[in-house]
């Protein structure tokens, strides 16, 4: 009997024949060869090719067409799910990987501009000698200018304050180092920095040295600082570059901001370098 199930399941329209199985399994379900243990009932294929396994359920009164239906629904959710799960973990994988090389190309950038290469050595408010080396691991936030600056400097470093202040009210990110480095050694000794540097925030660091060491740390910077001529007081005030200096906790300068950029800008532009920081 299970060779003529052969060879009617091999025919074409064999498939049609086979839904009418309830009135098979009316009929020949009592043969061991037809049924399996599970109440499925196996047919073999055309002579030649690999057997094929039907499974219709028959025992509980189902229509076959019905669960057959349910099944493939059921089939093509898991797939469909799968293939989603795959396509989101491979974009994000795209999306990581992108994000690190454009990361990793800023870095490389920012290393050819060269800005801040150098090792400054000065002394700082407190007449303790520092270089720049004492602050790798550090955030800092960088400021040259001099204590005799009648608006910018003090704006600037108010500006630089704030913004220090608002990122400690964010538990999440690391704290920021305030530096200032004076473009007017001859008069900003240490006292004069120390009373100077009380005026803002209160990590800020003053740091000052000879006119060599202090000219050689503005040149790793680029910073322009020119002297004007002295009035009758001897006072005089100094022409120079207003820029605020981001560099990272590996000693790189990473951003800079110009008198136009708010101190919430400014803000929001430390965060995100904080947050999209990879550390080399
Ligand atoms: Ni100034």
């Amino acid at each position: 009997m299970s060779g003529l199930w052969c060879i009617v399941g091999g025919l074409r329209g064999g498939r049609r024949l086979l839904r009418s199985l309830p009135y098979v399994q009316k009929t020949f379900v009592s043969s061991p060869s037809l049924t399996s243990e599970s109440g499925h009932i196996r047919l073999c294929g055309r002579p030649g090719r690999p057997q094929q396994t039907q499974l219709r359920f028959l025992s509980q009164g189902q229509n076959p067409s019905v669960s057959a239906a349910k099944l493939k629904l059921r089939t093509r959710l898991v797939v469909t799910l799968l293939f989603g799960g795959g396509v989101l973990a491979m974009w994000w994988f795209v999306y990581l990987e992108k994000q690190q090389k454009l990361r990793q190309q800023r870095i490389e950038q920012l290393q050819q501009v060269a800005l801040g290469q150098g090792n400054f050595s000065l002394l700082d408010h407190r007449g303790q000698r520092r270089t720049k080396r004492d602050f790798l691991g550090s955030w800092v936030l960088l400021y040259f200018g001099f204590a005799h600056c009648p608006d910018i400097c003090p704006e600037e470093l108010d500006k630089l304050s704030a913004v220090v202040s608002a990122l400690d009210q964010d538990a999440s990110l690391p704290p920021v180092q305030p530096l200032f480095i004076t473009v007017d050694p001859e008069r900003d000794d240490v006292p004069a920095l120390a009373r100077y540097v009380k005026d803002f925030h209160p990590r800020l660091i003053g740091l000052t040295g000879t006119s060599e060491e202090v000219k050689h740390a503005g040149r790793d910077y680029r910073v322009y600082a020119s002297p004007g001529p002295k009035d009758e007081d001897g006072d005089y005030i100094v022409d120079h570059t207003i820029l605020i200096y981001l560099i990272s906790p590996d000693g790189l300068f990473l951003d800079y901001y110009n008198r136009t950029k708010s101190q919430e800008q400014i803000t929001e532009n430390v965060r995100n370098h904080m947050k999209t920081y990879i550390k080399l």
